[in-house]
């Protein structure tokens, strides 16, 4: 029999030696230390006993939501304008400034709902985060390709995806516990609507459009506000999939999306986004039927033209998976002088929940790792410490001195803007309410007549397939919020269910919303 550890390496092998992570050669990579070639194995054994530790301890928790994902880089180009007008008019970021301004960027899409090597032609949302690596610190857009979202106070958030991921006793999907959730929140009724559509499932992620769908601000140099929202529209065109298209697909590749992406930036075809922002004076517009903070809202484009600012183009893949794809994280709250939160009540829980579970997932030192690191400005701290520290961070001139303030050469604080910002002054009650201008059913039905009839048949069929699987009492609750949408999608689902208007004319309005005059009208209308 051959010894493999005594044979060695041929005298010419020109590769690199294999090391230990002390940077002890191995001599041999394929026998543990034992006594006597049949054991037992020794407990000093360092080389085995450190190698098969790391790889217990390979995974770290994948993300709560959004697990599987593709990672590209690439970078933003700004035009210097919104549309016609300099940009400066309305932000000081400094991305934005100049015509041709290259700004390097990192783009994370993602599926929601399913684990890290789940299928990735489901009907799903599709998350479209980037981050900006600005000379002013980075900056994190995080958002989807439906512009709107399922519910619009973060409170819920966790109920919302609960009901959509596998039932915690079978593990499986259940159409009944998503629309049980849904038939009580109808602000899920646009969502829901794009979602059941040809657009729930996204032909892959070069052919999909982005949005920012939270509201934001954008601060001037006088320091005046305007709320904006934000648009990507891919340069490929948008492509989805029928359901038949999807089984199709998945039966071949569960990542069949990533592969694409992958690909066509090997190829050279570089996939390329053009940014666009719709924006409002920052207030609360009393006139409009919908509040602009709420994030299961679109702004007409009509009324808020959406302008163009700029371009992305993806030109780099990863180069480990791992450290670019799964450790990178995104957030909310990363935001650059020029930008800022809005009031709206998803953002702010939002802007919570992503470094808290970054510090749970990746752990507290996740920012200096180089694929969150900001790297076009410098990170000077007095944070210290924590688990898996690596950067040196030495603060000031006098590396004993990591407190502020100090008289001994520590940090000092920068400078404060010289303007004081300009919007509007808030005052209120504490208090636990939903907005006043729910609206929930009118965009919903507005994206329904949008729709051409063979993404109106697809929707109602889907909605048929996946509510036939729901108790009675769902699937009337549904008809009955589908009524509300448009008459059309309510009758043609409620036939597909064997319900009729009659049959749910009876229904009381849920406790937790408020219908408009119109709303009222159309219920009294099914009996
Ligand atoms: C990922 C929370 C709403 C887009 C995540 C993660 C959490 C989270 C905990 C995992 C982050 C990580 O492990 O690194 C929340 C909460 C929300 C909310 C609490 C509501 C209150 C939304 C909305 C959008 C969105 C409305 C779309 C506009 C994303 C995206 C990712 C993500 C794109 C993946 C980021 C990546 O690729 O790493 N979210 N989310 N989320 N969320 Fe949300």
């Amino acid at each position: 029999m051959t010894d493999v550890s005594s044979q060695g390496p041929r005298p010419d092998d020109q590769r690199a030696q294999l090391t230990n992570r002390q940077g002890h050669p191995v001599y041999d990579n394929q026998n543990q230390r034992t006594v006597g070639s049949r054991g037992p194995a020794t407990l000093e054994n360092y080389q085995f006993l450190e190698k098969i530790s790391h790889f217990d301890r390979e995974r770290i928790p994948e993300r709560v939501v959004h697990a599987r994902g593709a990672t590209s880089y690439g970078y933003f180009e700004a035009y210097g304008k919104w549309g016609d007008e300099p940009v400066n008019r309305y932000t000081r970021a400094k991305l934005f400034q100049e015509a041709g301004k290259r700004t390097d960027i990192a783009l994370r899409f993602s599926t929601v709902i399913g684990g890290r090597d789940s299928s990735e032609a489901a009907r799903d949302p599709r998350g479209f985060a980037i981050k900006f690596y600005t000379e002013d610190g980075n900056w994190d857009l995080v958002g989807n390709d439906l512009a709107v979202f399922f519910i619009r106070d973060a409170i819920k958030f966790p109920d919302v995806i609960h009901a959509l991921k596998p039932d915690p006793v079978t593990f499986r999907q259940d159409p009944n516990r998503i629309f049980d959730f849904m038939s009580q929140s109808p602000e899920s009724m646009h969502m829901i609507v794009n979602l059941f559509s040809p657009r729930g499932i996204p032909a892959d992620y070069r052919h999909m459009q982005g949005f920012g769908v939270n509201t934001y601000k954008w601060v001037n140099a006088e320091g005046e506000t305007v709320l904006v929202k934000y648009t990507w529209m891919p340069k490929q065109g948008v492509r989805s999939m029928t359901e038949e298209d999807a089984a199709n697909v998945q039966a071949g590749d569960l990542g069949h999306a990533t592969k694409d992406l992958h690909d066509a930036i090997e190829r050279g075809e570089y996939p390329e986004w053009e940014l666009l922002v719709q924006m409002m004076s920052d207030d609360e517009h009393p006139e409009l039927d919908f509040d602009p903070l709420d994030d299961t809202k679109t702004w007409p484009e009509q009324d808020f033209p959406p302008r163009p600012v700029g371009r992305l183009v993806l030109d780099r893949n990863v180069g480990n998976q791992f450290a670019e794809n799964e450790q990178i994280s995104f957030g909310t709250g990363v935001l650059v002088d020029g930008l800022d939160f809005s009031d709206d009540k998803m953002l702010v829980g939002r802007t919570f929940s992503y470094s808290d579970t970054q510090r749970y997932r990746v752990g507290p030192n996740y920012l200096q790792l180089p694929v969150n690191q900001a790297k076009g400005s410098g990170v000077n701290t007095n944070q210290r410490d924590g688990l898996m520290t690596y950067h040196q961070d030495k603060g000031g001139e006098n590396p004993h001195v990591n407190y502020e303030p100090s008289i001994n050469g520590g940090l000092r604080e920068a400078q404060f803007p010289t303007y004081d910002e300009q919007g509007p002054e808030i005052t209120g009650r504490l208090t636990r309410k939903r907005i006043q201008r729910t609206n929930d059913y009118k965009q919903a039905g507005q994206r329904y007549c949008l729709m051409e009839r063979w993404e109106q048949d697809d929707l109602v069929n889907n909605f048929i397939n996946q509510l036939s699987q729901c108790d009675r009492p769902i699937q009337e609750r549904m008809v009955w919020h589908f009524l509300l949408v448009d008459d059309d999608l309510g009758l043609r689902v409620g036939e597909g269910l064997g319900i009729s208007p009659g049959d749910v004319a009876q229904l009381e309005p849920l406790q937790s919303q408020t219908l408009t005059e119109e709303d009222r009208d159309r219920l009294a209308n099914l009996g």
